[in-house]
């Protein structure tokens, strides 16, 4: 389903970051490979960044509204924020245990399909969807034409059957989490 969470994700910001540090990888050497990844199985090409500390940031933001809109007690598992290069698809496949609950946040693209089971809804800048991907089977045939970026939200049902995949099985996430959750400045 589609979710609204335009007035708590700063789509401006994270764009310009991440395209920031894209340019920079491309054009110098750092911590980012200066060739982008190319993903055969899931068909696409570009750069990931997985749970980076402003996508967290957003995380955390969301999660009260997410958890009321499902009406269920959630815990992140992971994030992470993917620039697609043109000519990318995302062929058909389903989540991790992690990603029992996902919300897709697309911060800055042209209009892009994407089938969810038999639901089709179309994605671009600002528009968010929420879905379960562990179970859902899910693809974008069609190729972006431009550089495209999205986030990738995952939590896990508090007391539920993949409670066990909380911040993604790592201590050390669990406390970066749990520490930028003590002090409210961050959120
Ligand atoms: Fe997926």
């Amino acid at each position: 389903m589609i979710i609204d969470l335009k007035g708590i994700i700063d789509d401006d910001l994270i764009y310009t970051y991440f395209s920031q540090k894209v340019d920079h990888a491309l054009v110098k050497a750092s911590s980012l490979k200066s060739f982008p990844f190319r993903n055969g199985r899931l068909g696409y090409e570009g750069y990931d960044f997985y749970c980076p500390f402003l996508s967290m940031i957003f995380h955390l933001k969301i999660t009260p509204l997410v958890s009321k809109i499902l009406n269920k007690e959630i815990i992140p598992s992971f994030c992470f924020t993917r620039m697609y290069f043109p000519g990318s698809k995302l062929n058909v496949h389903k989540d991790r245990d992690a990603c029992e609950i996902t919300v897709s946040h697309c911060h800055y693209g042209k209009p892009w399909k994407i089938f969810i089971l038999e639901d089709e809804f179309i994605t671009q800048t600002g528009t968010s969807i929420c879905y379960e991907g562990i179970g859902k089977e899910h693809c974008r045939i069609f190729p972006t034409i431009s550089n495209t970026l999205y986030s990738f939200y995952h939590w896990v049902e508090k007391d539920g059957k993949y409670e066990e995949f909380k911040y993604d099985t790592s201590e050390k996430l669990e406390k970066i989490y749990g520490q930028m959750a003590l002090d409210k400045s961050y959120i």
